[in-house]
């Protein structure tokens, strides 16, 4: 018996990895290596590279390896190149997807987890927003993510197939124990990229937007460790083992913090101050969004152990240094 995770190359897959083989879990990844990198994905691993729309692979790994569960989180998560691209984010997102849960339904795989995300609700009306929210995405990102939630949710209706969908707040940090992290070298994460520019890969931090209705005019993101979000992932495998119902459920820790805010952590860690620049907001940016995750709490039994922007903010810095120093 075994678990699939799409996108197991990438950052936070490759976390979802390590984490499952920790709990003795047998793992097949599947990634096209588009952003995800091999050297990240653990040994004990059976790796394929490939495309998750490849419905003729996916029987053949479902059959080969006994896969009863898949944890999809290969896709495009960029939101303003996503304004750009848009159908290249529905092909990426909406479309495979599509095609891996029928290839699911067909082999007969019951227990779908899906990386979904905090930008379904666009600008919330209120914050934290909870999973009742106006679904108002402010970009195809968040639009290619929220028709995915759609179609599991009708392909539950209509099959024997269960599935939860975990909306992402801002994911950051990386393993404590060192082992992989955030590794894209043109990542637009916050915290990577100011990470970047501690260490003088990166020149100057842009702060995309200063005029936002926030508490000092920055964008405020709910900023949650990647080893927090992989419990819950861990946490919704055995609900769905023990045949809990279909759930979609935040993803954070209830408090935000603005662009400047972490700007002065990272600063801290690393020991100097970040050269900054004040740049107009990015095509797709809302001003805030902080996730009410009591549902996850509740139905799952999600307890956070690294709900601190210190330590968050420390682990991705070492993650960078490493890098750094390996090339
Ligand atoms: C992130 C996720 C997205 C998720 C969303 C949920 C990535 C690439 N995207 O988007 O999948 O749906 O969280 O909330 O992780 N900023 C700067 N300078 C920079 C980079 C960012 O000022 O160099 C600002 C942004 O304008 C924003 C904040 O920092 O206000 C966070 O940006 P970013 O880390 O790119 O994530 P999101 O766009 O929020």
């Amino acid at each position: 018996m075994s678990i699939l995770i799409s996108g197991g190359a990438g950052y936070i897959g490759s976390h979802m990895v390590l984490a499952a083989l920790d709990r003795g879990e047998q793992v097949v990844v599947v990634d096209n290596l588009s952003t995800g990198i091999r050297g990240l994905v653990a040994e004990a691993a059976h790796f394929h590279q490939g495309n998750i729309g490849d419905q003729v692979l996916l029987r053949d790994l479902f059959r080969q390896y006994d896969v009863t569960a898949v944890i999809h989180f290969a896709g495009s998560i960029v939101v303003p190149e996503s304004v750009e691209k848009p159908l290249a984010y529905y092909q990426n997102n909406t479309v495979a997807s599509r095609n891996l849960i029928e290839a699911c339904i067909e082999g007969g795989v019951k227990n779908f987890i899906f990386s979904s995300t905090a930008a379904v609700y666009g600008t919330p009306e209120n914050n934290p927003v909870t999973e009742a929210a106006d679904l108002v995405p402010a970009s195809p990102y968040g639009r290619s993510k929220l028709m995915t939630e759609w179609m599991l949710e009708d392909a539950t209706r209509a099959h024997d197939f269960r599935y939860v969908a975990l909306r992402y707040f801002n994911v950051a940090g990386a393993d404590p124990g060192g082992r992989t992290g955030q590794s894209t070298p043109r990542a637009t994460h916050l915290i990577k990229r100011a990470c970047q520019v501690a260490l003088e890969r990166v020149p100057v931090l842009d702060i995309f937007g200063t005029d936002f209705p926030t508490k000092d005019g920055t964008g405020v993101r709910d900023y949650i460790h990647v080893t927090d979000l992989v419990a819950a992932h861990a946490l919704a495998l055995d609900h769905l083992r023990k045949g809990g119902e279909s759930s979609v459920l935040n993803c954070g820790y209830g408090h935000g913090f603005s662009v400047r805010q972490v700007v002065e952590t990272v600063s801290k860690v690393a020991g100097r101050k970040l050269p900054t620049r004040e740049s107009p907001p990015r095509s797709g940016d809302v001003a805030e969004i902080v996730a009410d995750s009591s549902k996850l709490q509740a139905r799952l039994g999600w307890k956070p152990q690294h709900n601190d922007l210190l330590e968050i903010v420390t682990t991705a810095y070492a993650w960078e240094s490493r890098l750094n120093s390996a090339s």
